[in-house]
């Protein structure tokens, strides 16, 4: 079982990160392999609209996304993880998402379903409705793939070592990847 996250932080070693990496010491311990892909550090361009995946079956934009497409097939199980910015998830991982239109066609897409689905969120805010509309977005998108959408984790962290010392959080984190990665 193989568990693949996506940071959609472009701090490192900021929130976002810290919580993914306990979610993946956590699927470890459950049996999992996990890998993480920076999407600061990948250059993908926003989709284009060019609709050109839908006959052909391939992003004609050739940029980092392109190996990321099998290996998200590959992927027994996707875990997301974005600050909230401006009620929304980051435009790095806004970019990264809008290029899954690619794998909405029809020989591609079932190949998602059954897969698990996992979401992280960090914000600064000490409501959890902050982050509601990314929920609602990932949650939208693993019903939409017929993937297996698990509770997000939620957790409010300014400062960028907020997650670091808050224990509770950490846990959580942990827990969910054990969770996630249950044989
Ligand atoms: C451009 C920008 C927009 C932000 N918008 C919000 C927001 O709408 N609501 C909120 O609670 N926090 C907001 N924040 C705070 C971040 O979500 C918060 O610091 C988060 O912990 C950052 O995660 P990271 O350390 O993984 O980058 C914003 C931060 C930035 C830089």
């Amino acid at each position: 079982m193989h568990l693949l996250a996506f940071n959609g932080s472009p701090r490192l070693r900021g929130n976002t990160w810290t919580l993914l990496n306990q979610l993946k010491r956590g699927a470890e311990e459950a049996g999992a392999t996990t890998e993480e892909v920076i999407l600061n550090k990948q250059h993908i361009k926003p989709c284009q609209a060019c609709e050109s995946c839908k006959k052909t079956l391939v992003c004609r934009i050739k940029d980092d996304m392109a190996p990321l497409y099998g290996s998200i097939l590959s992927a027994d199980m996707i875990v997301i993880g974005t600050p909230v910015y401006f009620w929304s998830m980051s435009a790095q991982m806004k970019a990264f998402v809008d290029r899954w239109y690619a794998l909405d066609l029809d020989p591609i897409r079932p190949r998602l379903a059954g897969k698990r689905f996992g979401l992280v969120v960090c914000y600064a805010d000490s409501a959890t409705e902050t982050a509601s509309g990314v929920v609602y977005a990932f949650k939208s998108a693993a019903a939409y793939f017929d993937m297996r959408f698990y509770e997000p984790l939620l957790v409010t962290a300014g400062d960028r070592n907020d997650a670091a010392g808050n224990p509770q959080a950490l846990q959580a984190a942990f827990a969910l990847g054990q969770e996630i990665a249950k044989p």
